[in-house]
């Protein structure tokens, strides 16, 4: 399959969370992350053709998804979202600051794709009930992207993982502990169940950076 190389980056606490609690915006605890970290993560920004988050994750954070710490071209950004959900005012279709992509299913309304569209962004249909990955990330590469940083949320990353679509996880360890039974960690979904089910990762790289440990980690 010709796909973009996938990375997923994520700042995640001690204890795995993404954010402070469910359905909070992650901005709130990345307000923890000092100026070293903001530059790691804006970086890899910068070295992206292409960065993606779930629908979800714009419904919640609001994010730009733009390089602003460091020098450097904002990536295309990619929404999935399969009825293309998301407002009309979302900050990722601002599409005067970077290009977007929003990719829906089949079950998107075509009034809603229309209203997409008429904001700037490209739609791609990929899958037919939910956004259907491997199609999507095929057509992505024959748009030119070569390397695609997912910044998460839990369900994106869990679904790509799943599908063997990740090549690279590299995380931002926030030194705090938040607890919660439904608060989002780095992965959800159904869970593997099994250690020869589970997908495993080797290290590639751990230092400090600033007041964070950093983790690199790559397919086996
Ligand atoms: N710490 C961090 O680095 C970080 C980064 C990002 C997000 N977050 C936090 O994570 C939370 C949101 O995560 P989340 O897990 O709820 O949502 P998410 O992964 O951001 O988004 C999930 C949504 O993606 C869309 N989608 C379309 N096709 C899909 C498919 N095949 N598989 C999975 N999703 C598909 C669906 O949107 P539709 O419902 O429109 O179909 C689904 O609801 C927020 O609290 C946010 O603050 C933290």
């Amino acid at each position: 399959m010709k796909r973009p190389y996938v990375l997923i980056v994520s700042e995640v606490t001690i204890d795995g969370k993404l954010t402070l609690a469910k359905g909070v915006s992650s901005k709130e605890i990345m307000k923890l992350m000092d100026e070293e970290a903001n530059r790691y993560l804006h970086r890899i920004r910068a070295e992206c053709d292409g960065i993606m988050v779930g629908a979800n994750t714009v419904r919640i954070d609001n994010p730009n998804l733009t390089v602003r710490y460091v020098e450097g071209e904002n990536p295309v950004r990619v929404i999935p979202t399969s009825t293309g959900d998301i407002p009309l005012d979302a900050n990722v279709l601002n599409t005067e600051v970077a290009p977007t992509v929003i990719a829906v299913s089949e079950k998107a309304p075509p009034d809603r794709i229309k209203a997409i569209e008429e904001k700037g962004a490209k739609v791609i249909v990929a899958g037919k009930e939910r956004v259907d990955f491997v199609r999507l990330l095929e057509r992505l590469y024959e748009m030119g992207m070569k390397k695609l940083m997912v910044e998460g949320g839990s369900k994106v990353n869990w679904e790509l993982i799943k599908n063997d679509l990740v090549d690279e996880i590299r995380l931002i360890h926030l030194p705090v502990v938040v607890g919660g039974d439904d608060v989002p960690s780095l992965t959800s979904g159904e869970g593997f169940g099994s250690l020869e089910k589970v997908k495993r990762f080797k290290i590639k790289r751990i230092f400090q950076c600033g007041n964070q440990v950093i983790t690199e980690y790559e397919r086996e």
